[in-house]
C-alpha cells in the first residue's frame, strides 16, 4: 500500500515537472541576465515582439547602447511626436549625445509613423535618425490613442537593448527638465529597492465621462470610477527591472490608451511597484515655467520639471539660463512662485501628450 502511494506521488511529481517545462518552452523565448547597480536580475523576456495586439517592429532603431560593457547612470526615453523636430533639436542643443555620453547618460526619442504629415516625410525622419542615431520608431501610427504603444515600446526597448543602466527616465518631448539640478537630485535620491516609480503622483483621479471631451473614457475602456494611484507621464524615474516587468505584462494585458494610467497605475499596482513622490519639483502649469524664465538667470527657479506650453525652444533656454544662474550662485525666490507669478494664461494642448493637463493638477 505504502509503495503504491510513493509511485502515485512520483508520477504526479513527474507530470508536474513535465508541465512546467512545456509551459516554459511555450512562453519564454529567451532568458537574459543583466546587471544593474551590483544587483543581478534575471530577465525573462517573453514573446518579445508582441505589444498588446501589435506585432512590434522597429522601423528605425538606435545603437546608442550597443556597447554592452558600458554601465549608464540613466537612460532617457523621450516620447516624441513624429513631426516635433524642433523640440528634439532644442533638447539636442541643450545636451548633445556627446555631452550625455560624458555624463554617463543616453537619450533616445520614441516615435510612431505618420505617412500623412503635412510638413515631414518618413525620409527626413530616417535622415534625422542617421544623423543623430537617437531615434527609435515603432510600426504604429501616431495618434494619442496609440500613445500607450509608444510608452511601452520605450520600456521594452530598454529591456531589449539598454538595461545596463541604474535609472530609466521616461519623459515627453514637451516636458522641460533642468538636467543639471535634476541629475544632482537623482544622485542624492536613495531608492529603497529597484521596485519604484518616482515622479508626480496623482491620487484618486476619476475617468472623464463626458462624451464631448477629448479625454472621454467609455465604461468598456475603463469600468471603475477611480483610477489607481499613478504617476504623470510628463517625467518619471524608474529602474530597468521595472521597465522589464511592465513590458512583459504588456503582451498579456488589455490595452488602455491613457498610457500613464495604464503603465504607472494599473500595471504598477499589479506588480506591486511603489510610488515615490517628487511632486514639489514639478511646475504644473506652463505659466509657472514662463515666470521662472522671466527671472532667470537672476533668481533660481523653484521647479526642476514642467511643461513647455508650446514653446519648442524652452528646453534649451531653461537649461542654459539655469546653468548660468547656478554658476553665479543666484538666490532662491523670497516668496513662492505660485503666489507671485502672473503671466498671460496659455492653453496649448499639443498632440494630447499629457493627460495631466486635462486634470488641472493642483
Ligand atoms: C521590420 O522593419 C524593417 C525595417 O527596420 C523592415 O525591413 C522589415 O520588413 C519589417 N518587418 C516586418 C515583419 O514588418
Ligand atoms: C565599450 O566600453 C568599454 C568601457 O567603457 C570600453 O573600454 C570599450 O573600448 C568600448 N568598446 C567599444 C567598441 O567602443
Ligand atoms: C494605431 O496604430 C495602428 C497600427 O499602425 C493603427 O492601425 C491604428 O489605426 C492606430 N490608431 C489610431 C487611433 O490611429
Ligand atoms: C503655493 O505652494 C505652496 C506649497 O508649495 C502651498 O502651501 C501654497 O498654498 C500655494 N499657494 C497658492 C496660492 O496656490
Amino acid at each position: 500500500m505504502q509503495k503504491l502511494h510513493k509511485i502515485v506521488i512520483l508520477i504526479c511529481l513527474c507530470a508536474g515537472i513535465f508541465l512546467i517545462i512545456v509551459w516554459n518552452i511555450n512562453n519564454k523565448l529567451y532568458v537574459e541576465i543583466f546587471e544593474s547597480d551590483g544587483v543581478v536580475y534575471k530577465s525573462v523576456l517573453t514573446r518579445s515582439d508582441e505589444l498588446f495586439d501589435l506585432k512590434l517592429n522597429y522601423t528605425l532603431n538606435s545603437k546608442l547602447c550597443e556597447n554592452k560593457s558600458e554601465q549608464y547612470f540613466a537612460v532617457f526615453i523621450v516620447t516624441s511626436y513624429f513631426a516635433n523636430v524642433e523640440t528634439r533639436s532644442a533638447m539636442r542643443r541643450a545636451y548633445s549625445n556627446e555631452d550625455l555620453k560624458q555624463m554617463g547618460l543616453r537619450r533616445v526619442f520614441l516615435l510612431g509613423f505618420n505617412d500623412r504629415d503635412k510638413f515631414l516625410t518618413q525620409a527626413s525622419i530616417a535622415n534625422e535618425a542617421e544623423r543623430f542615431g537617437d531615434i527609435v520608431q515603432g510600426n504604429f501610427k501616431e495618434a494619442y490613442r496609440n500613445l500607450t504603444y509608444k510608452h511601452v515600446m520605450g520600456l521594452k526597448w530598454i529591456s531589449n537593448y539598454c538595461s545596463n543602466t541604474k535609472y530609466v527616465i521616461k519623459m515627453d518631448d514637451d516636458t522641460v527638465v533642468d538636467m543639471k539640478q535634476f541629475l544632482d537630485l537623482l544622485k542624492k535620491l536613495k531608492l529603497p529597492s529597484p521596485n519604484y516609480i518616482v515622479g508626480y503622483i496623482l491620487r484618486g483621479m476619476a475617468p472623464i465621462r463626458e462624451r464631448a471631451n477629448k479625454w472621454y473614457v467609455t465604461n468598456d475602456e475603463y469600468k471603475l470610477s477611480k483610477y489607481p494611484t499613478f504617476v504623470s507621464g510628463w517625467l518619471y524615474v524608474t529602474t530597468p527591472q521595472v521597465a522589464m516587468e511592465i513590458s512583459n505584462l504588456a503582451y498579456e494585458d488589455n490595452y488602455f490608451w491613457i498610457d500613464d494610467v495604464l503603465v504607472t497605475g494599473i500595471f504598477a499596482q499589479k506588480l506591486k511597484i511603489r510610488h515615490l513622490n517628487l511632486n514639489r519639483y514639478f511646475a504644473v502649469h506652463a505659466e509657472l515655467m514662463d515666470c521662472c524664465l522671466q527671472d532667470l538667470p537672476n533668481i533660481r527657479c523653484d521647479f526642476l520639471i514642467g511643461p513647455n506650453g508650446g514653446d519648442n525652444d524652452m528646453f534649451y533656454n531653461f537649461n542654459k539660463l539655469s546653468a548660468e544662474c547656478l554658476a553665479n550662485k543666484c538666490p532662491h525666490r523670497s516668496r513662492p512662485l505660485n503666489e507671485t507669478c502672473v503671466v498671460e494664461k496659455k492653453d496649448k494642448l499639443e498632440h494630447g501628450n499629457a493627460i495631466i493637463h486635462a486634470y488641472k493638477l493642483s
